[in-house]
């Protein structure tokens, strides 16, 4: 791949019509993705199932870039070509999570801190040369009757600006991540003041770590009611709670914000991000796109189960997935396309 710089790597990442694949499912976490489907947690199971999704074809009609983990950046496709090859022929930008994980933050019970800052600069060098473009790094909050506390926004704020910085300077654009957790049965107000708390606090710590920010991209939560909220935000609800947040924190040099979904249903996540680009997009300074895990991958893991055989209908259950949410960036999704999808 030729050298770009990392504005056009940040913009690429949020082409039109394209978003990006989050499969950088840490050893445990993808160990709970593949207990669902019964399949063991081997190294070998973990590679086949990523050469599913990356080897898709057309992916890269819908998808700019995949963030991938630490160990799925050294493996290869069953034909010897590595993982990182086998994305940028298809036109997809490699990405990677740097981050080693939340962990209890002392002195605040039931919050998390992100870790993952030691040695970061040597690590971003190494995968920089590895083929990596972009990085990614999470941090969490979490919404319950002390929470968040200001400790823990603050310190994950800081550790995010730290971590942007570093990886600017490495040459790889950073995915800042802040995720309201949708966890709880907060009303949905409650969501849309700490997400503001949040960002205003992230964009703050960046300005002081001088972080550019037009070679950077945003993937925050959207503004939802709590899981156990008796009273659900509808549709329209969550896209106007999400795009009045946005626009009063994040800054027009952003290059563009990619949703988590969070938990989500798959629909759901598309349903969200159509309705802020149908009826917002034109009056917004950044594109909207999507950064999604499970959103994405939910059908094809399904429809994997472990076996060779099923390779061709999980992938074309993650390719339908990445054009409706591709669609969905033009505010052009709708309901009907699932069906049609399930008839054919
Ligand atoms: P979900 O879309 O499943 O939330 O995953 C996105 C992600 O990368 C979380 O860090």
């Amino acid at each position: 791949m030729a050298i770009q710089s990392l504005e056009s790597v940040a913009k690429a990442m949020v082409a039109p019509g394209k978003g990006i694949l989050a499969a950088d499912e840490s050893t445990g976490t993808i160990e709970r993705r593949l207990a669902g489907i019964k399949v063991a947690n081997t190294e070998e199971n973990r590679r086949a199932y990523r050469d599913l999704l990356f080897s898709a074809k057309d992916l890269g009609q819908y998808i700019s870039g995949v963030i991938l983990y630490d160990e799925t950046i050294r493996q290869k496709s069953a034909d010897g070509t590595p993982f990182v090859e086998l994305l940028a022929k298809n036109g997809i930008l490699p990405g990677i999570k740097v981050d080693t994980g939340a962990k209890d933050l002392a002195f605040c019970p039931g919050e998390k801190m992100t870790e993952g800052l030691d040695n970061l600069a040597k690590r971003c060098a190494e995968y920089r040369k590895m083929g990596a473009r972009f990085a990614k790094w999470r941090a969490v909050i979490t919404i319950g009757a002390d929470a968040p506390t200001s400790t823990c926004i603050a310190a994950n704020a800081h550790a995010l600006a730290r971590y942007a910085a570093i990886c600017q300077e490495a040459g790889l654009v950073p995915i800042v991540e802040p995720e309201v957790l949708m966890d709880g049965n907060h009303i949905v107000h409650r969501c849309e003041e700490v997400t503001e708390w949040t960002l205003n606090a992230v964009y703050e710590a960046l300005y002081l770590n001088r972080v550019v920010l037009e070679r950077s991209a945003l993937k925050p939560s959207m503004v939802l009611s709590g899981k156990d909220c008796p009273e659900q935000a509808d549709v329209e609800e969550v896209a106007e709670r999400t795009v009045r947040v946005l626009k009063r924190c994040v800054p027009a040099a952003v290059a563009g914000i990619v949703f988590l979904s969070g938990g989500q249903s798959d629909e759901l996540a598309t349903e969200h991000l159509n309705a802020m680009n149908r009826k917002y997009a034109g009056e917004l300074p950044w594109p909207l796109s999507f950064s999604y895990g499970r959103a994405l991958q939910q059908p094809a893991l399904k429809a994997w189960k472990g076996s060779p055989a099923n390779v061709a209908t999980a992938q074309a259950a993650l390719l339908h997935r990445a054009r409706m949410n591709g669609l969905a960036c033009a505010g052009r999704y709708s309901g009907e396309l699932e069906r049609q999808a399930l008839a054919a």
